[in-house]
């Protein structure tokens, strides 16, 4: 028996030696240890030995089974430590790369002049109170220019911040003056939706606070803004506005970049575009936060940033612009 085990061991070396796969190593094993194997039957024919046979054979073939089953996996190894370890950094890719939407971008431009000049960037609430929305701008409950801002009131008896204004409240509220300081941010207002008007766009809000503040310190920022945006000197115009937290008021307007000027849709055939509304801080708005108007005086303006992308980009539809779909937002050149 012992050489019939022999036999069968240097076959299984014989085979081994001649393969190179994994599977075909693993055959080789089922076929000399597996259950129908002819060890197996050696090892079955224990059972009707005499008890000497049994001492003699039975540790010798299950010593041989284990030396076996030591060839095999040793080849295993063997096999598994030859494959060749090869880096190739060329993987297919049809992943599109993202970009940042419009509005992003010149929030980003106007915040990181303004940054430059020494403001303050915040962050307000899209959830806000009466007070800080109209009250305390100046806007009490019965005054006609509410009715400029269609709300969405909230069952909290908060409400939708119809624009950024608010931020300069709360700025004067936490930091006191001389404040310098601009808020971007999402503003709702009800209103019927078309090419340039949504129920939700953006502004970023602009507030100078101090000493000796004029009006042509205004000027001054919202022009090197505009440069900053559109890389060059745009045509501008003044025009007086009206706003209850502001007085004098006024509105700055640039020439529609989409027509020329020549009038269109987007700037309502006017061929100008209203982008950065402001003027000095109302003596009541400044009162009602703590402020004394007759030491300190500023300015504040709120831009437009939705306009402001429409005209940079040339959208001359505000709806793409909330659209979420990219096929209309990889159609604008974004450096
Ligand atoms: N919040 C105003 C609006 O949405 C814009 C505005 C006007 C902001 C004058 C100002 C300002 O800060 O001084 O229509």
């Amino acid at each position: 028996m012992k050489e019939q085990v022999e036999k069968i061991i240097s076959l299984a070396k014989e085979e081994l030696a001649k393969v190179e796969k994994e599977a075909d190593v693993l055959n080789i094993k089922s076929k000399y240890i597996g259950k129908k194997s002819e060890l197996n039957n050696l090892l079955s024919s224990l059972k009707e030995m005499s008890n000497e046979e049994k001492k003699e054979f039975g540790p010798f073939l299950n010593n041989k089974k284990k030396e076996l089953e030591q060839l095999f996996n040793d080849k295993i190894v063997a096999l598994e430590e030859k494959i060749d370890l090869n880096f190739d950094e060329t993987i297919p890719c049809n992943v599109s790369l993202g970009s940042l939407h419009p509005v992003t971008i010149v929030a980003k431009e106007v915040t990181d002049i303004l940054n430059r000049m020494g403001f303050t960037v915040l962050k307000g609430f899209e959830m806000e109170d009466d007070y800080h929305n109209f009250e305390a701008l100046n806007i009490p409950k019965d005054h006609p220019a509410r009715d400029m801002q269609d709300t969405y009131y909230l069952d909290n008896k908060k409400l939708l911040r119809t624009q950024t204004s608010g931020d300069q409240v709360h700025a004067m509220e936490n930091y006191g003056v001389p404040l310098r300081v601009c808020s971007p941010g999402r503003v709702f207002r009800n209103e019927d939706i078309d090419a340039s008007h949504e129920n939700t766009f953006f502004q970023l809000e602009g507030m100078v606070i101090d000493k000796n503040i004029k009006i042509e310190n205004m000027f001054y920022v919202m022009r090197e803004v505009l440069k900053e945006v559109f890389k060059t000197d745009v045509k501008v115009r003044l025009r007086p506005g009206f706003f209850p937290f502001t007085e004098p008021s006024f509105e700055m307007d640039m020439n529609c970049l989409i027509c020329g000027g020549k009038g269109c849709p987007t700037c309502k055939n006017s061929g100008w575009i209203e982008l950065i509304p402001g003027g000095m801080v109302h003596p009541n708005v400044l009162k009602m936060s703590g402020v004394d108007p007759n030491e300190y005086t500023g300015f504040a303006f709120g831009i437009g940033l939705t306009r402001l992308a429409m005209m940079k980009y040339k959208i001359n539809d505000i709806r793409y612009l909330n659209s979420g779909d990219l096929r209309v937002l990889d159609e604008f050149e974004i450096e």
